[in-house]
């Protein structure tokens, strides 16, 4: 199957935007796995002087867990489904949390300040050009500022592929048939089993020029199905300055 991609996935996530978050409520570990992934930023005194951006926010899940983890910093959340964004605006918000309808490769091209940290909770597996995303994410960190991507990413074990296929077939593409949304939750079937695994992920990260790049696995039964995969920007130039501008001195 052709998987959806840029304007026909946002309009397919403007749809199931309805139904979006009682779909994840039904998935066991969702927001708790979000919050292990937020966590791990391992963001210092709860974010205060921080900037963080929440790159494919959706309905603020992700949001939400990083705001949890991090509840000082100031968080910018971003998403290309309207439909999406209106459902996590209708929540409740402290004034330090914004979001913007915008996609990920146009924040790369807007001039601000960098971030110190960037959660990307599912948007890597939904993109043509990955490759592309993740130069772009370096452009919106500091130097020595940190990612954390969350993401369906399979261990590579035939095991954990018959399970997510499993579960797909059993259960996530017969309920999303459900709520009218059969070709969003088929596209999220295929573009997992399409998708890299976790150690070629890992391996795209450090050629994108990450550093310090490390794979984590969630809990429960998304354990070699779900990653979390942290890594810092490398300073421009040698290797050897990252240390002096995670530091910030000269
Ligand atoms: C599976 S949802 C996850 C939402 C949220 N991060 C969460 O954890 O619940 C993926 C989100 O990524 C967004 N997305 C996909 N590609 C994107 C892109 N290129 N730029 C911005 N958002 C994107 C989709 O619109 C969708 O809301």
């Amino acid at each position: 199957m052709t998987l959806l991609r840029d304007h026909d996935l946002a309009r397919a996530f403007d749809h199931a935007a309805r139904t979006y978050d009682s779909l994840t409520a039904l998935n066991p570990g969702y927001r708790t796995d979000l919050l292990r992934s937020a966590r791990r930023l391992q963001l210092p005194h709860g974010g205060a002087g921080l900037r963080i951006l929440d790159l494919g926010c959706g309905t603020g899940s992700s949001t939400r867990a990083l705001l949890r983890a991090a509840p000082h910093a100031r968080i910018t959340a971003v998403d290309a489904s309207a439909g999406m964004l209106r459902r996590a605006l209708a929540k409740p918000w402290p004034g330090h949390v914004r979001f913007q309808h915008l996609t990920a490769e146009e924040v790369a091209l807007r001039e601000e300040e960098p971030y110190d940290a960037v959660f990307a909770a599912y948007p890597f597996r939904n993109v043509t050009d990955p490759d592309g995303l993740l130069a772009a994410v370096r452009t919106m960190l500091r130097p020595g500022g940190r990612l954390a991507v969350h993401e369906y990413s399979l261990s590579g074990s035939a095991a954990h592929r018959a399970l997510w296929t499993a579960v797909c077939q059993g259960v996530i593409v017969p309920a999303g048939t459900l709520s009218g949304d059969r070709a969003l939750y088929r596209h999220l079937w295929r573009s997992v089993l399409d998708f890299d695994t976790a150690p070629a992920f890992t391996a795209r990260l450090t050629d994108a020029g990450f550093t310090g790049v490390r794979v984590a696995p969630v809990a429960g039964w998304q354990t070699g199905i779900v990653h979390t995969f942290l890594a810092r920007n490398a300073s421009q130039g040698a290797e050897g300055t990252e240390s002096t501008a995670v530091g910030g001195a000269a």
